[in-house]
This record gives structure tokens, sequence and C-alpha cells, in this order.
């Protein structure tokens, strides 16, 4: 009876901490690690943070400058398409909210 229960408890706790897992992978501050970890990995080797916010000055509106992100970098060392998203959104956001 006894480990019976001990038993159902661990898999409620399991339970929950795969549910919170998963809540935390949503939440933006995920998302931002993982943009920026694509950018590092694919362009961070030749451009930093001065080029992003010199892009920005370059594009001022946001989406002219996704549109032209998107063509730009199906071309210039083209990450994949889910990184190319990824990386899109990182360059956005480090130029509306500099660091
Ligand atoms: C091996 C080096 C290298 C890598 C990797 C690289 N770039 Fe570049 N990038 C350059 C150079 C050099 C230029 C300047 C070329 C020029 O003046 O047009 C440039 C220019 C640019 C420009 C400006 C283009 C323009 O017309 O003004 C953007 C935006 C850009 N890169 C984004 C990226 C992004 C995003 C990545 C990652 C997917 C990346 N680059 C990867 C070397 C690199």
């Amino acid at each position: 009876m006894r480990t019976k229960r001990r038993h159902r408890f661990t898999v409620s706790m399991v339970a929950a901490i795969a549910f919170l897992t998963g809540v935390f992978a949503l939440t933006p501050g995920g998302h931002a690690k993982e943009n920026e970890a694509a950018f590092k990995a694919r362009c961070a080797e030749c451009h930093g943070p001065k080029d992003i916010l010199y892009w920005g000055r370059q594009r001022a509106d946001a989406a002219a400058r996704a549109t032209w992100l998107d063509q730009f970098l199906r071309k210039h060392y083209p990450p994949s398409e889910a990184e190319r998203a990824l990386i899109i959104a990182y360059i956005q956001a480090t130029i509306a909210a500099p660091k």
C-alpha cells in the first residue's frame, strides 16, 4: 500500500515538472535564447551588435526591414528556413530594444 502511494506521488511530480518545463519553454525568454543562439551560430562570426544597430538605422521601418532581411538571407550565408526566422526575430528584437 505504502509503496503504491509513493509511486503515484512520483508520477504526479514528474507530470507537474513536465508541465512547468513546457510552460517555460513557451515564454518569450525561451524564444529569445533560441533566437540569439541561432544568430551566434550563423552570423556572430562576422557580425556583432554594432552591425545589427547599423542595419536598423539603414532601414528604420521594421516591416520593410523584415522583408528585406528575409530576401537577403536567402543568399547571404543562408541559414535554414527555420533558423532564418529565428535570426530575423533576434535582429528585430535587438534593434527594437538595444542592450
Ligand atoms: C563569413 C562572414 C559572414 C557571415 C557568416 C555572415 N555575414 Fe553578413 N556580411 C558579411 C560581410 C563581409 C558583409 C558586408 C558586405 C557588404 O558590404 O555588402 C555583410 C553584410 C551583411 C548585411 C548588410 C547587407 C547590406 O546590403 O547592407 C546584413 C544585414 C548581414 N550581413 C546579415 C548577416 C546575417 C543575419 C548573417 C547570419 C545568417 C550573416 N550576415 C552572416 C559577412 C558575413
